[in-house]
């Protein structure tokens, strides 16, 4: 007899429909469980798990002749996801699963050889794309069924076994309702009030918030850096319906999603470890999970420690910082996924580490090479630069900086005037400068005499303009007047030293 059942394969963050097609005949007695379209060693997981958890269940199908089917073969099929759906679909030709009932139903989830069903990633993306088939009951694990419930117009059905799922389908139980996850307790953000002296780099780090502009903070140990980049999603808006439900496919997809998390709604922070790969950081490898790019969309990609990154996880970061999107290329064609983040980078001025640049330590070949591992690949992409020294002690003792609301204030504002251009400052076009970013009359004078003086380049000069775009903004100046331009000028890294 032969059976169906509707799956599907997460590629990047879409799903593709499955069909899993079943044969089974009870006849021969001897015994054999086919599975075509799986790659091989995922065949025999899943077999092995499928005959266990059903024998969990009280059925035994290791006598028969089963032949199950996955179509088109041409997707790749990755994880373990499509143990249930073949399971049923086998279920079904035993008669134990009402056949019209499952054809209603998408099916997704792992099974455990006792039986239990198991999470798996990119439930989000599958449960989109049932709805949009058609098949808005999805049958899953009883841990996903909160995050398909997050999809309008899905009905997940979750399950705790394949038992269940079988007694759902057969109308021997009635589905159980959804239960609200409990949602994580959000890690507060540090606040900015934390932070003491470093005018500098924290009036970098709002310009850089307000018009999405990068930053590279460079100083001695223990000045702040990393204690101002962790707190640069403080200060960026909350994410919008449509960035929210991206966020959460995406982390969907790559399997970090935190339990019950529900929608994410905070910009995600990542910062990738110096010794990750490149794979990790812009996306594909082995399985084709979304890389840091992409996971930070939406937040802030935050590289501490510059320099030690390695060499071509640096070039390889090109690409998505500059297009704001990520090409995976993989055996059956490539995949487009989005990289549009706040990139924040810091380093020390030296290897050495030293306070200041009397008590280095270093040869000045070992500084170049240094800061050239850093500047070689990836300087040109970087906007804003500001250099940190020790705060004096009174500073230290008596400053009571800004908190992170007062700062957050400024830089919604300054969005609002972006949102009604319809382009973030950082990402307005070359065609659109003139229109969009032109200094006043007395700021393109200050603009062309640094041209020549500094030697911009005509990169330089527009980065310059964007900049200098987000100050005015922050201001709450429609013009670009020559303060906005100065300042704009000052915040350009120039040497690293
Ligand atoms: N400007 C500052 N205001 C208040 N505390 C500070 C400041 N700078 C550093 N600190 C203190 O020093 C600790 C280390 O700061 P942080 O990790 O930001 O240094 P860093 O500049 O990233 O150094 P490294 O180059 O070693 O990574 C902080 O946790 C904080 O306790
Ligand atoms: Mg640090
Ligand atoms: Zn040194």
């Amino acid at each position: 007899m032969l059976t169906h059942a509707r799956a599907y394969a997460v590629i990047g963050l879409d799903a593709i429909p499955i069909e899993v097609e079943t044969y089974v005949s009870e006849q021969d007695g001897a015994g054999a469980f086919t599975i075509v379209g799986l790659p091989d060693k995922a065949l025999q997981e899943a077999r092995a798990r499928i005959r266990s958890a059903a024998a969990a269940a009280g059925l035994l199908i290791h006598k028969a002749v089963i032949l199950a089917n996955l179509a088109p073969a041409e997707v790749r099929k990755e994880g373990a996801g499509f143990d249930l759906p073949i399971a049923l679909a086998v279920m079904a030709g035993f008669g134990w699963v009402n056949q019209d009932m499952l054809g209603e139903v998408a099916a997704v989830g792992e099974l455990a050889f006792d039986g239990r069903l198991r999470p798996v990633p990119g439930i989000l993306s599958i449960a989109e794309a049932a709805v949009r088939d058609g098949h808005s009951t999805l049958l899953c694990p009883e841990q996903c069924a909160h995050e398909a419930s997050l999809v309008p117009g899905c009905r997940p059905i979750g399950c705790a076994t394949l038992r269940e799922a079988v007694r759902i389908l057969n109308g021997e139980d009635l589905p159980r309702p959804v239960v609200e996850r409990q949602p994580r307790v959000a890690q507060p953000v540090p606040d900015l009030v934390d932070v003491r002296g470093q005018p500098s780099a924290r009036r970098a780090l709002e310009i850089c918030a307000a018009g999405d502009h990068n930053l590279l903070l460079v100083g001695p140990p223990g000045v702040g850096k990393t204690m101002l980049a962790k707190r640069l999603p403080g200060i960026l808006p909350p994410l919008d319906d449509e960035q929210a439900l991206l966020a959460t496919r995406i982390h969907s997809a790559a399997g970090v999603l935190p339990d019950g998390s529900g929608l994410l709604r905070s910009p995600p922070f990542r910062a990738p470890h110096h010794s990750a790969t490149t794979a990790a950081l812009v996306g594909g490898g082995s399985k084709i999970r979304p890389g840091e790019v992409t996971l930070a969309t939406g937040g802030v990609l935050f590289l501490d420690e510059l320099p030690e990154f390695r060499r071509d996880a640096l070039e390889a970061l090109r690409v998505p910082i500059e297009d704001g999107s990520v090409r995976i290329s993989r055996a059956s064609g490539s995949l487009v996924l989005p990289s549009r983040f706040a990139l924040i980078a810091a380093m020390n001025p030296c290897p050495c580490g030293s306070p200041d640049a009397a008590a280095c330590t270093c040869s000045r070949e070992r500084v170049q090479a240094y800061q050239r591992k850093a500047s070689g690949p990836l300087l040109d992409r970087i906007d804003v630069g500001v250099h940190l020294a020790r705060p004096a002690p009174e500073v230290l003792r008596n400053d009571r900086p800004e908190t992170t609301l007062q700062v957050r204030e400024r830089v919604l504002s300054a969005r609002a005037f972006q949102a009604a251009r319809g382009f973030v400052n950082g990402r307005i076009p070359v065609g659109r400068l003139d229109e969009l970013a032109a200094p006043d009359e007395q700021g393109q004078q200050m603009l062309d005499q640094a041209t020549t003086r500094l030697m911009l380049s005509p990169r330089g000069v527009h980065r310059i303009q964007r900049v200098a775009r987000t100050i005015a903004d922050l201001a709450g100046e429609i013009e670009i007047g020559s303060d906005s331009i100065a300042e704009a000028i000052s915040l350009r890294l120039g040497s690293l030293t």
